[in-house]
């Protein structure tokens, strides 16, 4: 059994430390929030992002980062947009032995970088490994059947982790391409916003059907012009989460692509939402498709919708407008 340190207090952090727990591992938590630590400790829960799921006090909750210094494996489940904050916050205490392992799904606004690129900078000494897949805390708590797969640099850490975060609800597989499967699992939040989109504007199936599939296109395309494996994108960290994410009530980048298809503004969507990743990612990955010279349509009218005042009904549009194509004129063909 292995000392594991979870740093985020929210939906995924919690819900992988019920998991942990549930199968013997000891657990602690932390969050940067005392009132976090304080509403779980009344409540037994917590109440605002993973309801209804009962925190055993086996669990142990703290708000003292000197908490990752004797874990073996410490566990990054904080939204991507305070990664690198939190990194500088762990790293003094870290052992360099101690294996890092990140959840969160996006790339860095500004810099565009994976998450594992965040952590390397800070967290130099680490080995770090990615964890990524169809996997919603809600179901991961409950013990629902959930898959996912480890991705690093050394295969040895991600074997690692596979061997012991698997157990018979949690099934962990191993990939050695961490460019394509940290790709795919931050870049399926752009197409589970724009489901949701047409959700909200009450399209159906064949709509959706049709994003899935284009979408999974264009994001294999990026992810194999930045060095990706073209078969990682049909695998669990790209069509797997992308299915997940964008059929999905959980899925809180397709809750805000609703509210956004049904009128309301992006900005107003998000902050009622929540932690919404694919609103920063879509600018991210429209910035680095531009950058690298590959063709993004959906994620282009996407980043139009969200921060250039663009309609979604000319988006669709625009998007149904385009050149006609031959469907194979993708990365999935020699
Ligand atoms: N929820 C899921 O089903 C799920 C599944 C897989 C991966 N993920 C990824 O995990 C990451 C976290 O998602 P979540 O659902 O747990 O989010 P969440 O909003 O439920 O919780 C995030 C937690 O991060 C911590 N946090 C927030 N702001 C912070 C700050 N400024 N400083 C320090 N800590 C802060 C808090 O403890 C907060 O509860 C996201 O990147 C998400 O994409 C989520």
């Amino acid at each position: 059994m292995a000392k594991f340190t979870i740093l985020g207090m929210g939906g995924f952090g919690l819900s992988l430390a019920v998991m942990l727990n549930n199968f013997g591992h000891n657990v602690t938590v932390w969050s940067a929030f005392q009132s976090e630590v304080d509403d779980i400790k009344r409540d037994g829960e917590n109440k605002q992002k993973l309801p209804g799921v009962k925190i055993s006090d086996e669990i142990q909750l703290t708000v003292d980062m000197s908490s990752v210094s004797d874990a073996e494996i410490v566990i990054f489940g904080i939204p991507t947009k305070k990664l690198r904050e939190v990194a500088q916050k762990a790293a003094p205490y870290l052992r360099p032995e101690t294996v890092v392992v990140n959840t969160g799904k996006g790339l860095e606004e500004g810099t565009l970088k994976r998450m594992s690129e965040v952590l390397e900078e800070e967290l130099p000494n680490n080995p770090i490994v990615v964890l990524s897949g169809p996997s919603h805390a809600e179901e991961v708590a409950l013990g629902m059947p959930t898959t996912v797969v480890a991705a690093s640099k050394d295969n040895k850490y991600s074997d690692y982790v596979q061997s012991v975060m698997s157990n018979s609800t949690f099934r962990v597989y191993i990939n050695d391409d961490l460019v394509g499967c940290e790709l795919g699992g931050s870049l399926k939040n752009v197409i589970a916003l724009c489901a949701g989109i047409c959700d909200g504007m009450g399209f159906g199936d064949n709509t959706k059907a049709a994003l899935m599939t284009r979408g999974i296109t264009e994001i294999a395309r990026l992810g194999v012009a930045l060095g990706g494996k073209k078969e990682t994108f049909a695998g669990l960290t790209g069509i797997g989460d992308l299915i997940v994410t964008c059929t999905s009530m959980h899925s809180r980048n397709r809750r805000a692509g609703i509210l956004i298809g049904k009128g309301m503004s992006p900005e107003s969507a998000v902050e009622q939402v929540g932690t919404v990743e694919g609103y920063i990612c879509t600018k991210a990955a429209y910035e680095l498709a531009k950058k690298v010279g590959v063709d993004m349509p959906i994620t282009e009218q996407c980043n139009n919708v969200l921060f250039n005042g663009l309609s979604a009904k000319t988006a669709l549009n625009n998007l149904m407008a385009r050149p006609k194509r031959h469907e194979a004129e993708t990365v999935w063909v020699e």
